[in-house]
């Protein structure tokens, strides 16, 4: 089997963060979003992996290379527009030829991976497989309708009135039958080939298309919201490693992980949070749900439930800063806004003056 990664899209729901980076790349626990798409697809036992790309294709090649460091090989392909998951799929027929595989949204994180799926999918005589999932807004989603033994009735993109609960996660699986589906469809009132039109294009030509349910959790960080969500859920499951230094006047609970190079002098560090490397928590506290990219210096001040990227500096900050997410090469000094909650989305090189209480 191969597999296929769709990293086009612009991340405009992200933006600043995404203005000048893509959005499959911004860290998810200190790690790319991207890279650990990669790695599950790896898991699973996939080496040959094609990784659709649009107007941030340099960035992203820059970061992923040729996979070696993961012992895959990555095949890059240009789409010149965000025409469409089923788009992407036809613009990489060249690459997945007549083989089986897996196609897995670039900005999805999946709890548990994506193992046992591809085994059932690799042995069976199965079309595609999709993958559901049970969500409290499916009109915000590709949304499934199943009959009483489970099986497919309908597949409609977001939908106003929703049949079901049941969301299609974004991840897939197909055989070669899909390039006949997403040929035959025409674009959607967005103006995209849509990947659920082609599905349900194969149900209704009689192919063997079958759903699994996933009982996890599942995100698709579109929005900073997300971002901090799927933070959490992966924080939650990380094995925590001490490799940076902490002092004896620190205090770091047993659900951190401080990476090499850090340094905690004088802090109070509570789990399940990540600390990058070469950065420096200095009299400060980093609450839970919290990941701190490399590079960063927090000091004299309080956060938790954030994420903050690279190179940024969070100095004397009287209030706790938490449910932000912070970009690069931030700057955030003291100040004393009303209410007491700081809750941001900075972009990067961004440079935050606050205002000092009473002056
Ligand atoms: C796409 C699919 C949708 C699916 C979603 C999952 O939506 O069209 O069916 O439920 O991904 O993330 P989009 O992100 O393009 O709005």
């Amino acid at each position: 089997m191969k597999g296929l990664v769709l990293s086009g899209g612009k991340g405009t729901r992200l933006y600043p963060l995404t203005f000048t980076s893509a959005k499959q790349l911004i860290p998810v626990a200190n790690k790319p979003i991207l890279f650990r798409v990669i790695e599950a697809i790896r898991d699973a036992g996939i080496t040959d992996i094609g990784i659709v790309v649009g107007d941030t294709a340099e960035e992203i090649k820059k970061a992923v290379g040729r996979g070696g460091r993961w012992g895959v090989k990555v095949t890059y392909i240009q789409q010149e527009a965000p025409l469409g998951l089923a788009h992407a799929v036809k613009i990489s027929q060249d690459f997945l030829g007549d083989e089986r595989f897996v196609m897995f949204l670039g900005d999805n994180v999946i709890q548990g991976g994506i193992s046992p799926l591809i085994q059932q999918f690799a042995t069976s005589d199965y079309n595609a497989q999709i993958v559901l999932t049970r969500v409290d807004h499916p009109e915000q989603y590709g949304v499934a309708e199943l009959d009483e033994e489970g099986r497919i009735v309908r597949l409609v993109e977001k939908p106003k009135e929703p049949p079901s609960d049941l969301a299609l996660v974004g991840i897939y699986m197909f055989d070669h039958h899909i390039f006949e589906a997403v040929n035959a469809i025409t674009p959607s009132w967005r103006g995209e080939l849509e990947i659920t039109d082609a599905i349900q294009w194969l149900v209704e030509h009689g192919y063997r298309v079958y759903p699994y349910i996933h009982r996890g959790w599942w995100i698709d960080t579109g929005r900073p919201g997300d971002m901090l969500e799927a933070n959490s859920l992966v924080l939650e499951e990380l094995e925590p490693v001490i490799e940076g230094y902490v002092d004896r006047d620190s205090q770091v609970d047993s659900r951190v992980t401080v990476q090499k190079g850090a340094e905690i002098i004088n802090s109070v560090v509570r789990g399940p949070t990540i600390i990058g490397e070469d950065t420096r928590i200095v009299n400060s506290y980093v609450g839970p749900f919290t990941s701190i990219y490399h590079h960063v210096l927090i000091e004299n001040s309080e956060i938790e439930r954030s994420i903050v990227l690279e190179r940024s500096v969070i100095r004397d900050v009287d209030r706790r800063i938490q449910d932000s997410l912070i970009g690069r090469n931030v700057c955030i000094e003291r100040s004393p806004f009303r209410p007491r909650a700081y809750k941001f989305t900075l972009g990067d090189n961004s440079h935050l003056g606050l205002v000092v209480n009473g002056g």
